[in-house]
């Protein structure tokens, strides 16, 4: 009872801060889904949106002058990749952005429309709501880093294919130990799967810490499913709790 009253206050919380945050088209899509009607005075001819301060995040720098000659090395091979038939469709490769020192780094599958546009990872739809839930577990994209399995897009955003992955994941492994993350986050399906070498469903390797060479990491339900599932949304609230109480406990260590 009192479980489950606890379980009903975060969840209102979270709804509080979805409300508060998320971007009009989104929250409106999200409370009319639920069955919410969003009030409106008759008083102003507009809804007023609560301004929340939005920080753009800085692309990484990879000049060579300001970064290892990995780094660099590493960003060029990616640009330069031509190992499968993506870098013939891609507009350019999604390479990753954020802290290189993050110690959270967050994996995602491949680049959608908006990615693949803005050669930057997670902008679309589901990336403002992975920014959101950051924000829910006060952290910024600047302070973490998000990347994909794949640095291209496959074409009409199928999964990616095998032999896709197998060129990419290293590129992803030479990120991983030049930032040397404490905790990776496995955004969705594909990007759990693959780190995890299974095909188990998502249902099962959420809420549990899994290894990926040593490093812990915790799968999570991806944001664009929570976009077209929305009555997941208490777990992805759940899923977000633990992997802040894995971290916790990893921090001491
Ligand atoms: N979905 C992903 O998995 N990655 C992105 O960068 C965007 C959407």
């Amino acid at each position: 009872m009192f479980i489950e009253r606890y379980n009903a206050n975060i969840l209102t919380d979270f709804l509080f801060y979805l409300h508060m945050t998320l971007s009009e088209s989104i929250r409106l899509q999200y409370l009319n889904t639920i069955g919410v009607t969003v009030w409106q005075s008759r008083f102003t001819s507009e809804f007023v949106v609560p301004q929340v301060e939005h920080i753009e995040p800085e692309p990484v720098i990879l000049a060579e002058d300001s970064i290892t000659d990995s780094w660099g090395k590493l960003h060029s091979d990616v640009i330069q990749c031509s190992l499968c038939s993506l870098c013939t469709t891609r507009t350019q490769t999604v390479f990753g952005e954020g802290d290189l020192n993050a110690k959270w780094l967050f994996v995602g599958e491949a680049p959608g429309q908006n990615e693949d546009e803005q050669g930057k990872p997670f902008v679309g739809d589901a990336g403002q709501l992975l920014t959101e839930i950051l924000r829910a577990m006060q952290l910024t994209r600047e302070e973490v880093f998000i990347t994909n399995i794949l640095k291209c897009r496959p074409p009409q955003n199928r999964d990616p294919h095998v032999d896709e992955i197998k060129h990419c994941l290293d590129f992803l492994h030479r990120q991983m130990t030049l930032i040397q993350p404490k905790i990776i986050i496995a955004v969705g399906r594909i990007a759990a799967q693959t780190l995890l070498n299974t095909h188990e469903k998502i249902g099962k390797l959420r809420g549990s810490i899994h290894y990926f060479e040593n490093i812990p990491l915790i799968a999570i339900y991806h944001p664009a499913y929570l976009l077209r599932s929305l009555t997941e949304k208490r777990k992805v609230w759940h899923d977000l709790q633990f992997a802040l109480k894995t971290f916790k406990s990893l921090e001491n260590e």
